[in-house]
């Protein structure tokens, strides 16, 4: 069996980034910086590939598949590239209740994909999720990782996907 190939290194500034989030934790438990690490590889990359995750892990002092671990149990953490845009749409009981599959549903109509596809011109990932803790605001869904967008009635979904296709 061979090798698994070592990792692509990092550019220095990347890795300077890793150091201000290890220095945040005990010298002996620098690989709670985990989370954090694989959030600025996201932002640099827009994914975390198996390269990034095994950069990690040498950085870390962790077994890659530890990394790789951490990387699977977040949906915020993307493992190929995804749109321009991101769209998580909660689709557990509570919002099932109140047109969460629904406003999914839409979205995958609206875009001409299946869930957790991305648009043909690239800018929107649809992907079904988790509770996003706003279980009254359904239908509910996540831009990005970062801004909920509550109440998203098929109406609001279509002056949505008309902002997102016309940003810059
Ligand atoms: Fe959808 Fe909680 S079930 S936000």
């Amino acid at each position: 069996m061979s090798a698994l190939p070592s990792s692509m290194p990092l550019a220095a500034e990347t890795l300077a980034r890793f150091d201000r989030e290890v220095a945040k934790f005990p010298v002996e438990q620098k690989q709670s910086a985990v989370m954090a690490c694989l959030a600025i590889v996201q932002q640099e990359q827009g994914f975390v590939s198996a390269d990034a995750e095994r950069a990690i892990a040498d950085h870390l002092g962790m077994p890659p598949i530890a990394v790789h671990e951490v990387t699977t149990f977040y949906n915020m953490y993307n493992q190929q590239p995804l749109g321009k845009f991101k769209l998580n749409v909660c689709t557990n009981l509570p919002c099932q209740l109140r047109d969460g599959e629904t406003a999914l549903q839409h979205l995958c109509s609206r875009l001409g994909v299946e869930p957790y596809g991305t648009s043909a011109d690239g800018v929107v990932t649809v992907q079904p999720s988790e509770c996003l803790g706003a279980c009254a605001d359904a239908p509910v869904m996540l831009l990005n990782d970062r801004q909920m967008l509550s109440y998203m009635t098929n109406e609001r979904l279509d002056e949505l996907l008309a902002t997102l296709k016309a940003a810059p």
